[in-house]
C-alpha cells in the first residue's frame, strides 16, 4: 500500500457544497464543486434542501478524487466544515428529513426570540451560551420546526427525529445512516446553537426546556479534531477516517494559523465574519460581538474566541447579479465599481437579514440612502463593495473596544479578497495593513488540517504556522479625514436602516 499523499476536505457552504485535495504543503490538487438551490419562500425566509446537499457532496467527492486522478487509497483523512447554524431534523429511522434546511439567513423565528427573551431581554443566556437571542443561531430554528411542522413535535418526543447542523447531517449520511449513522456535531458548531454550555461544552438543559427541544434530537458534541467515524462501505470513501469538523468561519481560522491569543482573520463569502483567538477562557463581549469557541483539538483545552458576524456581504453582490440583473457575473462588480471615482453620496446598508454584529437588529431592513439624479450603475456598485468594508470596520472597532488592545494587522481570506478595489478600501478604512495568504481556501485548509492533524499527516500546529505565506499586502494610504467622514455618512445611513419592520 502507498502512503496517502492527500487530505480531502468538503466545505458545506450557503451557495455551494466543494471537495477539496490538499497535499501536504497545503496546496490545493484538486477540487470539484456544484450550487445548490436558494430557496425563498416568503420574505426573510431561507430554506435548503438537505438531500440536494448530500447528492451534491457525492458528486464532489467523486468530481475531486477523478480530477486529480486518484482514488480513496491516496487520502488519509477527511475533514468537514460547513455553513453553520443552518438547521436540518429529519428522522433517524428513514433517513429522510421532515421540513427543509433553514438557514442562517432566515428570520423567521424573531417572534419567537422575543418571546424567549420576555422580560429578561435578549440577553438572556448569553452568560452561558455567549449569543444573544437572534434569529440567527439554530436552538430557535429547531423549535420553529417543532412547532410548525405536522406531527414533528410527536415524533420528537417519541426518540425519532434528531437535529444537525449541516455537518452532521453529512457525517450521518457519509457513516452509512441509519442504526449505524454517527451523529455527532464538534465544540464549533455546537456553540452556534444557543443550546452549548460555553465552559462544559455540554447541551444546556434548561435551554433546550425552554425551547421546547427534546435532548435525544441532540448529537453527540465532539472535538474538531479527532476521529469521530469513518466513511461507510456504499461511498467512494469507504473506510477513510473523517476526523475533522469545524464550522467554516472556525475552519478558516484554523487555515489561517491563528493559534496565538490576539490572531485574528475576517473572512469574506456570502457574509463576513471576523474572529479573533481569545485563548482558553472564554471572553464576554460588551460591544455586540458573539462568544464562541474558536476550535479544540483532541483532548487538549478548547480555545475561544470573540466573533463579528456580518450577515451580507458577498450576497449583496450576488443580489445585484442575481435580483437586478446589473452585472452579469460577481467580478464584474469591481469593473463596474472602478469605472467611477467614488460612491457619487451613496451608501447601501444591505440589511436583508436584519443587522448582525455589533447591532443585533432583526427588525432593520435594507436601505440605500444618499442617491441623486447624478448616481449610476457605477456608484451602486461601488457603494455595494464599500458597504462590506464599512461593516467590517464597524466589527474591528468592537473587537478593539472588547479585547483593550487594538490590531495591528488582518489576515483575510475569502472569494471577495481577489477584489483589489475592496481590499484597498479596506485597508484604508480599518487604518491597519489587509494582509492576504497564497492560499485564500482557508476554511476548506482548516478542515483539511484539523483532520490531518488527527491522523499524523502533519505533525503538529508548527508545520501548520510554517505552511502559511502571504501574497500581498495592502496599506492604508486614503487621508484619515476622509476615511473617518464617510465612516461618519455610513453611520448615518446604518440609522436610516434600523427598526424597519413594524
Ligand atoms: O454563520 C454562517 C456562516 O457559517 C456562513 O458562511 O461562507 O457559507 O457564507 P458562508
Amino acid at each position: 500500500m502507498t502512503t496517502p499523499r492527500y487530505v480531502m476536505a468538503i466545505d458545506q457552504g450557503t451557495t455551494s457544497t466543494r471537495a477539496i485535495l490538499f497535499d501536504h504543503s497545503g496546496a490545493i490538487v484538486s477540487t470539484g464543486q456544484r450550487e445548490h438551490e436558494q430557496i425563498f419562500p416568503r420574505a426573510g425566509w431561507v430554506e435548503h434542501d438537505p438531500v440536494e446537499i448530500w447528492t451534491n457532496t457525492r458528486e464532489v467527492i467523486g468530481e475531486a478524487l477523478a480530477r486529480a486522478e486518484v482514488t480513496r487509497h491516496d487520502v488519509a483523512a477527511v475533514g468537514i466544515t460547513n455553513q453553520r447554524e443552518t438547521t436540518v431534523v429529519w428522522d433517524r429511522n428513514t433517513g429522510k428529513p421532515v421540513y427543509n434546511a433553514i438557514v442562517w439567513q432566515d428570520t423567521r423565528t424573531d417572534h419567537l426570540c422575543e418571546r424567549l427573551a420576555g422580560d429578561d431581554g435578549a440577553d438572556r443566556y448569553k452568560e452561558r451560551v455567549g449569543l444573544p437571542l437572534a434569529t440567527y443561531f439554530s436552538g430557535p430554528k429547531v423549535a420553529w420546526i417543532l412547532e410548525n411542522v405536522d406531527g414533528a413535535r410527536e415524533a420528537a418526543e417519541n426518540g425519532d427525529l434528531i437535529f444537525g447542523t449541516t455537518d452532521s447531517w453529512l457525517v450521518w449520511n457519509l457513516t452509512g445512516g441509519g442504526e449505524g449513522g454517527r451523529h455527532v456535531t464538534d465544540v464549533t458548531n455546537a456553540s452556534r446553537t444557543m443550546l452549548m454550555n460555553l465552559d462544559t461544552l455540554d447541551w444546556n438543559e434548561e435551554i433546550c426546556a425552554d425551547m421546547g427541544i427534546p435532548m435525544s434530537m441532540l448529537p453527540e458534541i465532539v472535538s474538531s479534531s479527532a476521529e469521530v467515524g469513518t466513511v461507510s462501505g456504499q461511498q467512494l470513501l469507504r473506510e477513510t477516517p473523517i476526523t475533522g469538523i469545524l464550522g467554516d468561519q472556525h475552519a478558516a481560522t484554523f487555515g489561517q494559523a491563528c493559534f496565538e491569543v490576539g490572531q485574528a482573520k475576517n473572512t469574506y463569502g456570502t457574509g463576513n465574519f471576523m474572529l479573533i483567538n481569545t485563548g482558553e477562557e472564554p471572553v464576554h463581549s460588551d460591544n455586540g460581538l458573539l462568544t464562541t469557541v474558536a476550535y479544540r483539538i483532541g483532548d487538549q483545552k478548547p480555545v475561544y474566541a470573540l466573533e463579528g458576524s456580518i450577515a451580507v456581504t458577498g450576497s449583496l453582490i450576488q443580489w445585484l447579479r442575481d435580483n437586478l440583473g446589473m452585472i452579469g457575473s460577481a467580478p464584474e462588480v469591481e469593473t463596474l465599481a472602478a469605472g467611477v471615482e467614488d460612491n457619487g453620496g451613496v451608501y447601501f446598508v444591505p440589511a436583508f437579514s436584519g443587522l448582525f454584529a455589533p447591532h443585533w437588529d432583526a427588525a432593520a431592513r435594507g436601505a440605500m440612502v444618499g442617491m441623486t439624479r447624478y448616481v449610476n450603475k457605477g456608484h451602486i456598485a461601488r457603494a455595494a463593495l464599500e458597504a462590506t468594508a464599512f461593516q467590517s470596520r464597524e466589527v474591528l472597532d468592537a473587537m478593539n473596544a472588547d479585547s483593550g488592545v487594538d490590531l495591528t494587522e488582518l489576515k483575510v481570506d475569502g472569494g471577495m479578497v481577489a477584489n483589489e478595489l475592496l481590499m484597498q478600501f479596506q485597508a484604508d478604512l480599518l487604518r491597519v495593513p489587509v494582509v492576504r495568504p497564497k492560499v485564500i481556501e482557508t476554511t476548506a485548509l482548516g478542515a483539511a488540517y484539523a483532520a490531518g492533524l488527527a491522523v499524523g499527516f502533519w505533525a503538529s500546529q508548527d508545520e501548520l504556522v510554517a505552511n502559511w505565506e502571504e501574497d500581498k499586502r495592502w496599506e492604508p494610504t486614503m487621508d484619515e479625514e476622509e476615511a473617518e467622514r464617510a465612516l461618519r455618512l455610513w453611520k448615518k445611513a446604518v440609522e436610516r436602516s434600523r427598526d424597519w419592520v413594524d
